[in-house]
């Protein structure tokens, strides 16, 4: 098969995110019918430039693929699965974040970047019903787990990568349950 070969684009401050990276010390809490359910977790990130996007004509966008893989660290055992693209559109200063994860739940998360000496902070979010950053999600998931919220902030400095993202859950008759996970990752 022939190799790949993608435009040159302007990645700006989704450049650094660019590699594998790999980390040990994930903490999520996740929701259970009785309370919660917490899960130490390992993970692989990889982060593929993947050229630009034009819409319109007239929207320049430079894409990032990436996919997410989480393991439970009692098992051994994938968990979680997540792919999706980081775009940044250099005109507006706009970061999108798109997510798919195999529950039937997808969004769109809008937000921007922030530098600090050599430290890049992306922060996005998406509400459900909300027509700029929005969650798409089956009719099952929207009756029994709805997600009504997303929000990501994402830290680069070097080698060294963390994320905090929060995920509003209306289940088990809890209105807005916090799903939170985090971790740090090194590039490998
Ligand atoms: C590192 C990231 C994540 C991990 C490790 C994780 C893990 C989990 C776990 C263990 C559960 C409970 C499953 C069960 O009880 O069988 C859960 C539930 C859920 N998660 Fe996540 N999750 C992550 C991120 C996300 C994200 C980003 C979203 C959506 C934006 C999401 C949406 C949901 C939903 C809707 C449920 C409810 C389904 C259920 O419990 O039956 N999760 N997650």
């Amino acid at each position: 098969m022939n190799e790949l070969v993608y435009e040159e684009a302007d990645y700006g401050p989704l450049a650094c995110l660019i590699g594998a990276w790999k980390g040990d010390s994930g903490e999520d809490l996740a929701p259970e019918p009785d309370g919660d359910e917490h899960n130490p977790y390992f993970e692989t990130l990889v982060f593929e430039a993947a050229g630009d996007a034009t819409n319109a004509e007239e929207q320049e966008l430079a894409v990032v693929r990436y996919h997410q893989v989480v393991s439970r660290k009692t098992t051994g055992k994938v968990f979680h699965d997540q792919v999706g693209y980081w775009l940044w559109e250099a005109a507006t200063g706009t970061v999108i974040q798109t997510l798919t994860i195999p529950r039937a739940v997808t969004l769109l998360a809008g937000g921007h970047a922030i530098t600090q000496g050599n430290r890049t902070i992306l922060r996005v979010r998406a509400k459900e019903g909300s027509t700029e950053w929005g969650i798409v999600q089956s009719p099952f998931m929207r009756e029994k787990a709805r997600t009504l919220e997303f929000r990501h902030e994402l830290t680069v400095e070097g080698d060294k990568l963390s994320y905090d993202e929060t995920t509003v859950l209306d289940i088990y008759g809890k209105p807005r349950y916090l799903h939170t996970d985090q971790n740090t990752l090194k590039r490998q």
